[in-house]
């Protein structure tokens, strides 16, 4: 079976766009590979976190993939926790010894959120180097994400390039897996950007843990603009854009097929759509998930999960090791 790997980090409560460009491509996938599902908590610490919080967004993430659909009983499926698995930072120094600075200053994501402090830590450069590591430890074939982590797994996929070229085949070339629709589901406030777990606005986001009510309260605000015509055009009419998105994936409906069915109708009647085929995707995952935190279960998910990826990349991290040279002969 060919592998699968990806993770969401614990920085706050996941969102519809978490669900849209991670969870819902594993759900899809999960009986056709193995699946490396990782909650990657040394990343969430690249910015400040508050322990706590930190603790239990990490419990609570790996609920809601289970409410979302991921089998934990596929023998094919491994959940674990990056930090439990230490093969992940001595990979990832190996890489920081290898990768030019220039690489991890030009990344879209660095740049961003460097802008927003006066001062930032050197995790936050890093923090490409520890992907790569999560990444190439396990040799997966795909790494599905939105579009925003597209740039991540290229320095991912030059770094195995680079490192094969010099020390023979170590790493399995990865490709990121990007969905047609839902790359990028954008702000409802400020659709120029993508929707974030961290937003500092309440209306922005919408999550994937949020009441009725609140889901279509948010969408029902949305951005959109003044030309009162519904029709596909990300750069001139991102709102919009993102609204049909949102119904499309939440509705299972392609996107062309939507464009046409909204033609003519008003902003209103689009933003009713969207709210309502989200709710009925959403609102169930609320119950699984409360019924996954009480059942006590995600212990030993996490056990085995951690057992099973730790053998596997103890196993390349030996083979990388050597090849640098560590250690004794
Ligand atoms: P993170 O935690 O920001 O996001 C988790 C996943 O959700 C996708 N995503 C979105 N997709 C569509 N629309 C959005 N608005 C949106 N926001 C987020 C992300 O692309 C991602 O797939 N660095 C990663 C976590 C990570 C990782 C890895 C991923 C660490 N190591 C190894 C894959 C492989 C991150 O911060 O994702």
């Amino acid at each position: 079976m060919d592998r699968l790997l990806t993770g969401l980090q614990p920085s706050g409560a996941l969102t519809i766009g978490n669900y849209c460009g991670g969870i819902s491509q594993i759900v899809n996938y999960q009986n056709e590979y193995e699946t490396f599902l990782f909650v990657p908590d040394m990343h969430a610490i690249t910015v400040p976190q508050d322990p706590e919080a930190l603790h239990r967004n990490i419990i609570n993430a790996i609920a809601m993939y289970i409410a979302c659909g991921v089998n934990p009983d596929l023998p094919n499926m491994h959940i674990y926790i990056q930090s439990e698995n230490l093969y992940h930072a001595n990979l990832s120094w190996i890489f920081e010894c290898f990768t030019p600075h220039g690489d991890l200053t030009r990344m879209h994501q660095f740049k961003a959120k460097s802008a927003l402090h006066e001062t930032f830590t050197e995790g936050l450069v890093t923090y490409p180097d520890l992907m790569a590591a999560d990444i190439l430890l396990y040799d997966p074939k795909y790494v599905p994400t939105g579009i925003d982590q597209k740039q991540h797994v290229e320095l991912a996929r030059n770094i195995a390039i680079r490192f094969n070229n010099r020390f023979g085949e170590l790493f399995r070339v990865p490709e990121p897996l990007i969905p047609s629709v839902g790359a990028k589901i954008r702000d409802l406030q400020s659709p120029e950007n993508k929707m974030s777990k961290s937003s500092t606005n309440p209306k922005a986001s919408v999550f994937l843990s949020d009441s009725e009510k609140d889901i279509r309260k948010k969408i029902m605000s949305a951005v959109t603009d003044s030309d009162g015509v519904i029709s596909f055009d990300e750069q001139n009419k991102p709102g919009v854009s993102n609204l049909l998105t949102i119904y499309s994936v939440f509705a299972g409906v392609n996107l062309e097929d939507a464009v046409t069915q909204f033609d003519g109708a008003g902003y209103g009647d689009l933003k009713k759509a969207a709210a309502e085929a989200v709710v009925s995707k959403v609102i169930p995952f609320r119950d699984k998930y409360n019924e996954v935190i009480s059942s006590g279960i995600i212990n030993d998910i996490l056990n085995s999960g951690r057992e099973y990826s730790t053998e596997i990349a103890r196993e390349k991290y030996e083979l990388v090791r050597r090849a640098v040279g560590f250690g004794r002969i």
